[in-house]
């Protein structure tokens, strides 16, 4: 049994190999339907619980379908119908009755502290599907995306990211800059720069990561332009404020130029006023495509966790 819940602490052979599965699994799979059933049925009578108490449209649907092509099945709790989310029973009493009651479990959470404690008591796997602090089931998916759109290792590639540096999904980015050895641009107001410990692990573990405050420097000769909601869900700011000071880091036409000619526009969603709509619905977007590949990437984490990847 493996729990998922932060790139940084899954050694990289582990992530290929869930990237590389995922990969197989596609190709194999076809255009079937999307819930017919994978033929080896490696899941079966497996039963994901997920958890929400924050928001959550793809994450929701990709999970779902995720274990119903593996054979299993999903139920999906919204934490303010538990007791535990009233504040009348014990997170331990409730992730001993998920761990007996259910194969695995995928949380989406307002508190890192949460995350870790449900972890300790569980004695099945748990799956972050989004914290204040990462989103790495976001992240690997994108690098799948990025593979299978580019053609070759990420290793090879440059991405950027341009926006707010100190969320979920930048932090993932910058672990997942690591584990698989890719040059990464960040372009970010000054106020807004990484998370330092972050900065720091990625240092002293061979990251090739480059701080610019300033976008279009950020974004030259990349191969993939990402950006992210200025306004994440767990930001506690001054709404207004935040979006003034990132008025001049916005994902433009202009900037896309600076870019390599056959680059690429990610964005994980939802969106803000972040990107332009031209570049969003234009030819260089491929967030559809990416929102898609969750299904195929969360296969191969279920998978991992169940020590099943082929
Ligand atoms: N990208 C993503 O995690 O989307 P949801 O918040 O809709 O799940
Ligand atoms: N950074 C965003 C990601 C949403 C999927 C948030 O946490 O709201």
């Amino acid at each position: 049994m493996k729990h998922f819940i932060n790139l940084k602490d899954i050694p990289s052979k582990e992530l290929k190999k869930i990237i590389l599965d995922a990969k197989k699994r596609k190709n194999i799979r076809g255009n079937n339907n999307t819930l017919d059933t994978d033929k080896d049925y490696p899941l079966k009578g497996k039963l994901l619980i997920q958890m929400f108490e924050k928001s959550s449209l793809r994450t929701r649907l990709s999970f779902y379908i995720a274990i119903k092509q593996l054979a299993g099945g999903a139920l999906t709790l919204r934490s303010d119908e538990l007791h535990l989310g009233k504040g009348s029973e014990s997170l331990a009493d409730t992730a001993k009755i998920i761990s007996t009651f259910g194969n695995a479990f995928m949380l989406r959470t307002d508190s890192d502290k949460k995350l870790q404690e449900f972890r300790k008591y569980m004695t099945i796997p748990i799956i972050n599907g989004l914290s204040p602090s990462s989103h790495p089931t976001q992240v690997l998916s994108d690098i799948f995306t990025i593979e299978e759109i580019k053609k070759k290792p990420i290793s090879k590639l440059l991405i950027c990211w341009i926006g707010d540096a100190n969320n979920n999904v930048i932090n993932s980015l910058i672990e997942a800059s690591v584990k698989f050895s890719f040059k990464l641009n960040i372009g970010s107001p000054r106020k807004y720069q990484p998370n330092k410990n972050l900065l720091k692990w990625a240092k002293s573990n061979n990251g090739k990561i480059k701080i610019f405050n300033d976008c279009i420097k950020a974004a030259k000769e990349s191969d993939v332009v990402f950006t992210d909601k200025v306004i994440s869900m767990n930001d506690n700011v001054n709404k207004e404020k935040k979006l003034k000071e990132f008025k001049n880091f916005k994902v433009t036409k202009t900037i896309m130029n600076y870019a390599k000619k056959d680059a690429i526009f990610l964005h994980c969603l939802p969106r803000g006023k972040e990107v332009s709509d031209e570049v969003f619905l234009g030819k260089q977007s491929k967030v559809w495509q990416q929102a898609l590949n969750r299904i195929y990437v969360q296969k191969s984490i279920l998978l991992y966790c169940f020590e099943k990847l082929r």
